[in-house]
């Protein structure tokens, strides 16, 4: 073991079975000396990491090691790259499992929306939305450890997280769907379902008082946009489509871009419209505050009843935890 003193800097620390036996770690790795409290450097960057390693250090007790706060960009790199063997190593607890998704897909979204065109960015997003479905089929609480730390404030890319994550959940558990390859097309149409947005005017998208006849218009192009934008650079399949098109068709007809009525609107895009709602609501707007989960199911029940399967809706009620306040909006 190497016993250098590194030079004491600001550290963050994070779980060892985040750094894979068998992959090169990016960065210096240290840990903390009990004795003193200093970080010792235990690993140079590009050490490449071995099983004896691990065992090593789980026999001293240590499951947790130190990296410099400058190499936060490396590291967040190494963990997108390897988020499939991370979740799926048994030694990291399914909480930071749930943490390293989220922040690892809000990245990815973050990247998306700034330059929408790179393929290199679509083929990001869809290692991003395997490694979340193997985490829901995994664990039936991946959910609420990912969304856990999710933000309240609004940004289109942790709302497209947020409600990729949603109907992925919902998709297995509401509708019964269990095959992985279509829960991924899913959730890459989750987190695709607002890429047109990022054609739009930033006027208008944060605009905090009510949009005029013609801003709307222009906001109504978003899901035609975001086909039309992705088609260029890779193929979606066709449930991944369906979403990105469908997510505003309301169950009365007044929805757009189709105007679409009833049971004619697929099942998994009215579930996108009820989870794209519920997530806008909940999260702080610049034209609203962010309501209470209850607070926005009862406005979902009530003022936009006609908006939504009426059914599909009660079950997400129920699937967001009968226990508490909102189960007595169940008919
Ligand atoms: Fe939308
Ligand atoms: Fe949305």
């Amino acid at each position: 073991m190497r016993t250098d003193v590194a030079q004491q800097g600001e550290f963050f620390a994070i779980h060892l079975a985040i750094m894979q036996p068998g992959t090169m770690a990016p960065v210096d790795l240290h840990f903390k000396d009990k004795a003193t409290g200093r970080f010792v450097l235990y690993k140079n960057a590009q050490t490449p990491l071995d099983h004896e390693t691990r065992e090593r250090l789980l026999e001293h007790a240590v499951d947790v090691l130190y990296l410099r706060k400058e190499d936060q960009d490396a590291y967040d790199e190494y963990v997108e790259q390897n988020i499939s063997a991370i979740i799926r190593d048994d030694l990291l607890p399914p909480e930071q499992a749930g943490e390293l998704v989220y922040k690892s897909s809000s990245h990815v979204m973050q990247d998306v929306f700034e330059d929408p065109r790179s393929g290199k960015n679509l083929q990001r997003t869809q290692n991003m939305v395997e490694a979340m479905v193997l985490s829901i089929i995994k664990d039936p609480d991946a959910l609420w450890h990912m969304t856990a730390m999710a933000s309240h404030d609004y940004y289109t890319y942790t709302h497209c997280v947020n409600v990729s994550l949603f109907l992925v959940a919902t998709s297995e558990k509401l509708l019964g769907i269990n095959d992985q390859r279509m829960l991924e097309q899913i959730g890459l149409g989750g987190m695709l379902h607002d890429i047109g947005k990022s054609q739009l005017p930033a006027e208008i998208l944060a605009k905090p008082g009510k949009l005029t006849a013609e801003e709307f218009a222009k906001i109504k192009e978003h899901p035609l946009l975001g086909l039309q934008i992705t088609a260029a650079h890779m193929k979606l399949r066709p449930t991944s489509a369906l979403i990105v098109r469908s997510h505003h068709e309301h169950f009365n007809g007044a929805g757009y871009p189709d105007g679409m009525t009833g049971d004619a609107i697929p099942q998994v895009a009215r579930l996108a419209n009820i989870v794209d709602v519920y997530d806008a609501l909940t999260t702080n707007r610049t034209y609203a505050a962010a309501r209470k989960p209850y607070e926005a199911i009862e406005l979902m029940l009530t003022q936009m009843k006609e908006e939504f399967d009426f059914g599909m809706l009660s079950a997400f009620v129920r699937f967001l935890g009968p226990k508490d306040a909102r189960s007595q909006f169940i008919p």
